[in-house]
């Protein structure tokens, strides 16, 4: 008994692992994550050229909750019916946006089995995140020689948000471009020079695609960079 978890990748079907294709067209079962029923899932969408007619697609929700036992209830939902379909001797994969390992439904799925189905062999697909797709697209090197990186959720608590921007000379900011805002303020504070160059992204490797480099003084000054969820900032403390 074995569930793939499979990185999609951040958007573009090209941009999707040669491992990921093949195990998307020989799969009997694809599970895919939403935020709200009847919203489609945009794991499905990256790679839904791969997928053979005859697969059964179930998309299953996670909403944004912040009540902890509400979000347990759907993970623990959702991961009995995946176990139900491996269960049933089909292949079975589950997709998940960029890589598995960085801010993904996959997690409570796998602590879940682990837990309950150890007996279920897991077997994990990475994916290129959102921010390596930036960086190369914007040609941003993220960090070099002895320099640190920081990864940031900007949607939590900003104290922490500058604990790390403090120690770091890359951050990387994900979740919830309509926090960065207040994340820019902050910036000045914890050690960022005014011509500090800052790169942001909007719905990277998607149509609607919007990316901008400007410095943080400028930012400042233009408020409401992005109003999207899908958005990526990257800040360099040093501009070499
Ligand atoms: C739930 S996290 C998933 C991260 C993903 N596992 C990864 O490896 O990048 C969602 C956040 O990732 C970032 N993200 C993922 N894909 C993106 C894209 N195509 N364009 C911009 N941001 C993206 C955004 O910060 C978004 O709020």
């Amino acid at each position: 008994m074995k569930l793939f978890c499979v990185g999609c990748g951040p958007g573009d079907p090209d941009l999707v692992t040669l491992r990921a294709i093949e195990l998307i067209k020989n799969t009997d079962i694809i599970f895919t994550p939403t935020a709200r029923e009847g919203k489609p899932s945009i794991a499905l969408s990256v790679v839904q050229k791969y997928i053979a007619k005859s697969t059964e697609i179930i998309t299953l929700t996670f909403p944004m909750l912040k009540d902890f036992e509400l979000l347990r209830d759907h993970w623990k939902k959702n991961t009995e019916k995946i176990v139900k379909a491996v269960i049933s001797g089909k292949r079975v994969a589950y997709l998940t946006i960029g890589d598995p390992a960085l801010y993904s439904t996959w997690i409570y799925i796998q602590r879940e089995l682990e837990k309950t189905y150890p007996e279920i062999e897991i077997d994990i697909v990475p994916g290129i995140t959102s921010f390596s797709a930036f960086a190369a697209k914007a040609k941003l090197s993220l960090a070099e020689g002895d320099q640190t990186v920081g990864i940031i959720p900007a949607c939590y608590d900003l104290s922490k948000v500058k604990h790390a921007a403090e120690s770091c000379d890359t951050l990387i900011f994900l979740k919830d471009g309509r926090y960065f805002d207040s994340v820019i303020e902050m910036l000045s504070d914890a050690g960022f020079k005014e011509d500090s160059i800052i790169a942001i992204a909007q719905d990277l490797s998607s149509d609607g695609e919007v990316m901008l480099l400007k410095k943080l003084e400028d930012l400042r000054k233009s408020k409401g960079t992005t109003q999207k969820y899908f958005s990526v900032m990257v800040a360099r403390k040093r501009n070499d």
